[in-house]
């Protein structure tokens, strides 16, 4: 009786988990990225961008529960993302989003959204 949510449609949770767990094998390789990690085990960062994910396109709110609000910009200001590193994470995506047998739009839906994210993240320009 309820219209699908984006997250239903593209497979739940088992999509979004492949999809960030290959983007974090991207960025443990990527010699700009891997550094801005703090943390020596990439686990819970998969984590969290997963249950970000998850939420945004409609699937359970297990993110805000446990994070509260995203306030993204805010939580990524403590890094220095210039468009290198924008791009960097935009590659990787690429990858992970690429081997997912999306249908066209939605791949091209999720895509421009990540396109935009990406972009809105930047905080340095030097
Ligand atoms: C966290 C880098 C873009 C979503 C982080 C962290 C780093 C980082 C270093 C901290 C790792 C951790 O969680 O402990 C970057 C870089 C980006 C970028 C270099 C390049 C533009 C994005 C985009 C999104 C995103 C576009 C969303 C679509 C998240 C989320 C977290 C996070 C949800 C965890 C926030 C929290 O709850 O603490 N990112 N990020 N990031 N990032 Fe990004």
């Amino acid at each position: 009786t309820s219209v699908e949510t984006f997250y239903e449609q593209v497979g739940g949770e088992e999509t979004f988990r492949r999809i960030v767990a290959r983007f974090y094998q991207e960025v443990a390789a990527d010699e700009l990225l891997r550094p801005l990690y703090p943390e020596e085990d990439l686990g819970p960062a998969e984590e969290r961008l997963r249950l970000f994910l998850v939420q945004y396109w409609g699937g359970p709110h297990t993110y805000s529960d446990q994070r509260g609000h995203p306030r993204l910009r805010m939580r990524h200001a403590p890094f220095k993302i210039g468009p290198a590193e924008r791009d960097a994470w935009l590659r990787c995506m690429r990858i992970a989003v690429d081997e997912e047998n999306l249908a066209p739009e939605h791949r091209e839906q999720l895509w421009s959204y990540l396109e935009m994210a990406a972009h809105s993240m930047v905080n340095s320009w030097f």
